[in-house]
């Protein structure tokens, strides 16, 4: 662990910041552990929360690839989708001098004044599953999905289902300022412009379960169930806390309501195989190994590109019964 040399390097001046960047980013031979010698290397993860079971997955894997048997030391904080818990828990990982901090950014905004000071202090810091509108002089490197690409998939199915048929649509959102909620949002939109799709409510149910069953209640208050052709729901979650509300209000799901959304964790599989939703487009959670893969190769001095996409997959009824048993989330 880096945080005895850090804690004193910390109160030097410029000079002695810059020289502690190279040696962390550049992988300089501070013989403190961790510039990917035998030493164990001390990682701070500031995990979103528990949202969804997506997120469940994704803390697996991180817990994973950072485990003792891989060489880390990992400071775990999962910040219950508080972006000023997560921040605050950014700065803890800097005063304790962790060779690394990885980041799941709850949203895209706020993050230049805290990149700073852990650039300043000379750690670096990898992002993975969501981005920021910070500078990326501010990070090392990002692994993650293509979130607007999954809006379009998910659009581009509405699309060609609907077509020009005049088509009710409401929307569950995720997180309001995530990158995912954001970018989601704009490839569906993209995808079905020109259709019959009409946009009759849009409101976020924050990702969880109980958020997409609420929301989906007062839509079908709202509206009723006659009144709603489609959801296009920012995850899995959310589409399975609207399909409970569906039910509780006699309709049913897949058919009265169809239903688009993403992730492809297990239990959203098992409802599309049920036919309770009609397409899923995937978002991997499966990070962890690349995330640590990236924080080596940081420490170790390599230089490393500053995006890396994970391809996603989509979804029908039939292709969902053919990889359930097989998928590993
Ligand atoms: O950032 C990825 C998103 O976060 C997943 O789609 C969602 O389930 C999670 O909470």
């Amino acid at each position: 662990m880096k945080s005895k040399v850090f804690a004193g390097i910390a109160l030097l001046g410029a000079m002695t910041l810059v020289a502690t960047a190279c040696s962390s980013g550049a992988g300089g031979d501070s013989g403190d552990g961790g510039g990917g010698g035998d030493e164990t290397i001390t990682v701070g993860f500031a995990q979103t929360g528990s949202e969804s079971g997506w997120r469940s997955a994704n803390t697996e894997s991180m817990k994973t690839a950072f485990s003792e048997d891989e060489g880390f030391e990992l400071i775990f904080n999962a910040a219950d989708n508080d972006p000023a818990a997560q921040i605050s828990a950014v700065r803890d990982f800097i005063s304790r001098g962790v060779d690394a901090i990885v980041i799941a950014p709850i949203v895209e905004d706020g993050w230049d004044d805290v990149l700073q000071e852990a650039a300043d202090a000379g750690i670096p810091v990898i992002l993975e599953d969501r981005t920021v509108t910070a500078s990326d002089d501010l990070y090392e490197a990002w692994v993650g999905l293509d979130f607007t690409k999954e809006g379009v998939m998910a659009g581009e199915w509405a699309a060609e289902t609907f077509g020009d048929t005049p088509t009710k649509m409401v929307v569950l959102e995720g997180t309001t300022g995530s990158a995912p909620a954001n970018d989601r949002a704009e490839g569906f939109a993209q995808a079905v412009e020109g259709t019959g799709i009409e946009t009759i409510d849009s409101q976020t149910g924050d990702f969880t379960r109980d958020g997409g069953k609420t929301v989906m209640e007062g839509f079908i208050q709202k509206y009723g169930i006659d009144g709603i052709d489609l959801l296009y729901a920012h995850n899995d979650d959310m589409a399975l806390g609207a399909i409970e509300a569906i039910e509780a209000a006699g309709g049913v799901p897949g058919q009265d309501i169809q239903i688009v959304s993403i992730d492809a964790v297990k239990d959203g599989m098992q409802a599309l195989i049920d036919g309770k939703i009609n397409y899923i487009v995937e978002c991997n959670p499966l990070l962890g190994d690349l995330a640590a893969g990236l924080v080596r190769d940081v420490l170790a001095g390599e230089d490393v590109e500053k995006t890396h996409f994970v391809e996603d997959q989509t979804f029908t009824q039939e292709q969902a019964a053919e990889v359930i048993d097989s998928r590993a989330y």
